[in-house]
């Protein structure tokens, strides 16, 4: 059995992150039984605070944020019985021989988990160190935003290159632990009947939708720097971009995976200032309705500042030069305050070669796959058969073959991107995580739009919250004759 014990030190324990994703689920590997007996944790923050209170606060978060049904006080309890407490000022190197007192003599056992702004990563590394805290057997988890362009992105990789090698650092994406989005690897790569009309021979276009219903949820001050460019698409959408257009891996090794992503990365077709009409549209919300409640626009958000081109939305046209894409456009849609949390990914098949139906439902014949990665995860092959009854004849009707997650395999719980993210750290396995050359390819791409957008000085469009974006977006698939599934 694989050893997974670990000493983990969280910085950043008592922040946001920590609190709402990471500790609860630490809770769930525990509640599962994959918490190795022996190991700890050391949350790390910088308030003053004995360990005693530290749990409590913990203790809190996790019946506030693991679901009820799931919650169990008294493994809770026995859970936090794992955590110990250190304050510290992460830029001061004073401090950290604390942390040589707590971890164990094997370096290969522990896993520095950096859950702080991404300005602190460098000073971290450098002060884990000097005060030799660290060695080139640890694994280092940062979260993103790995820079906001290619160039500060460099900075903070080459700082922590400084430290730590390719080969232990765990660059989280949190998109790649979900459940449904690893299932794309093995849609594609354990099943032939999809991998021989996987390319522009059989695929017309392919559609990619994350579309949240929330807004900016009291983050409007780290959202408006970013934009949803750099907070969804540079990552999110990238990566599963990537996961439907790479060719298959030799085997599932991380390296093996990611060399494949990084050539779909490198083979996407800049979006130079002359394609922007066509192949890109930025939106922001105005006031509107979320569920049925009024809801405030963009710039009447608390905090907002009049006058933002910040996007919140965006629709773009991605197009990958190589053999197997050529002629197949990617669309992407990503924005805040659409009717609903919805990602899928649908992939339109082309129709067959000769037709020989009814010319009246001719729009009816392109086969589409529709992957649900969240929520109702699932799969559904849309095909054509024979309307019943006499009176018929031939007329085709459309109909699915269906494939639900929880109703097929009886899940009863898919558990969140975190859990899969920590326990595969714990084990060692990076194919879940972004590589250095990843992140700055995905920059490189989204850099030229943004730097479009700035040079070009428009504003962004508006809608109104709730609906699916700028009517532009439409505009942008219906030019070539398609339109967004949802409006089918
Ligand atoms: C995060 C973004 O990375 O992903 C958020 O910063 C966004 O703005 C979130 O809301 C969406 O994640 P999920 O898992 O809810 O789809």
């Amino acid at each position: 059995p694989i050893n997974t014990r670990c000493d983990l030190m969280m910085f950043g324990a008592l922040g946001d992150l920590a609190q709402r994703k990471l500790f609860p689920a630490l809770f769930q590997l525990e509640s599962a039984g994959l918490l190795h007996e022996g190991s700890r944790m050391l949350a790390i923050a910088r308030k003053d605070a004995d360990v005693g209170e530290v749990r409590k606060i913990l203790f809190d978060k996790l019946k506030e944020h693991v679901k009820q049904e799931e919650f169990d006080g008294d493994l809770a309890e026995q859970f936090l019985q794992r955590v110990d407490y250190q304050f510290l000022d992460f830029t001061h190197p004073d401090g950290y021989e604390a942390l040589n007192d707590w971890r164990s003599a094997d370096f290969s056992n522990l896993i520095v988990y950096m859950a702080t702004t991404p300005s602190m990563y460098g000073v971290i590394a450098r002060n884990l160190r000097s005060n030799e805290c660290c060695d080139r057997d640890t694994r280092v988890v940062v979260e993103k935003p790995i820079g906001h362009d290619l160039e500060s992105s460099k900075v903070i990789n080459d700082e922590l290159g400084e430290v730590f090698n390719e080969d232990q650092l765990f660059r989280i994406d949190h998109y790649l632990g979900k459940e449904t989005v690893q299932n794309l690897i093995a849609l594609r790569f354990a099943n032939n009947l999809f991998a021989s009309q996987w390319d522009q021979n059989h695929i017309s276009h392919v559609e990619i939708s994350v579309a949240e219903s929330v807004g900016i949820e009291g983050r409007w001050g780290y959202f408006d720097k970013a934009g949803q460019v750099r907070d969804m698409v540079q990552n999110h959408l990238l990566q599963l971009l990537c996961l439907i257009a790479m060719d298959p891996p030799a085997d599932l090794s991380a390296d093996s995976i990611r060399n494949e992503k990084v050539k779909v990365l490198k083979a996407l077709r800049r979006i130079t200032p002359d394609l922007m009409e066509t192949h890109v549209v930025r939106g922001q919300y105005t006031a509107g309705t979320s569920n049925g409640k009024p809801v405030p626009g963009y710039l009447e958000e608390e905090g907002a500042i009049k006058g933002s081109k910040t996007e919140t939305f965006v629709a773009l046209k991605a197009e990958i030069g190589n053999w197997r894409w050529s002629g197949v456009p990617f669309y992407i849609r990503t924005g805040k305050r659409l009717p609903e949390k919805l990602s899928q990914i649908i992939i339109h098949f082309k129709p067959a070669p000769h037709y020989i139906f009814d010319p009246d439902q001719k729009h009816l014949a392109n086969n589409k796959l529709i992957i649900r990665l969240q929520p109702d995860e699932g799969m559904s092959l849309q095909i054509l058969t024979k309307d019943q009854g006499l009176d018929k004849g031939m007329r085709l009707r459309q109909g699915p073959l269906e494939l639900s997650f929880s109703e097929t395999f009886e899940t009863d719980r898919i558990p969140d991107a975190y859990e899969r993210l920590l326990w595969e750290v714990m084990k060692g396995n990076q194919y879940l995580f972004v590589r250095r050359d990843e992140v700055e390819h995905a920059w490189q791409w989204v850099d030229q739009i943004i730097g479009n957008w700035k040079d070009s000085g428009q504003p962004p469009k508006r809608y109104a919250a709730g609906t699916w974006g700028p009517v532009a977006s439409i505009a942008l698939i219906t030019r070539d004759g398609r339109s967004w599934y949802e409006d089918a």
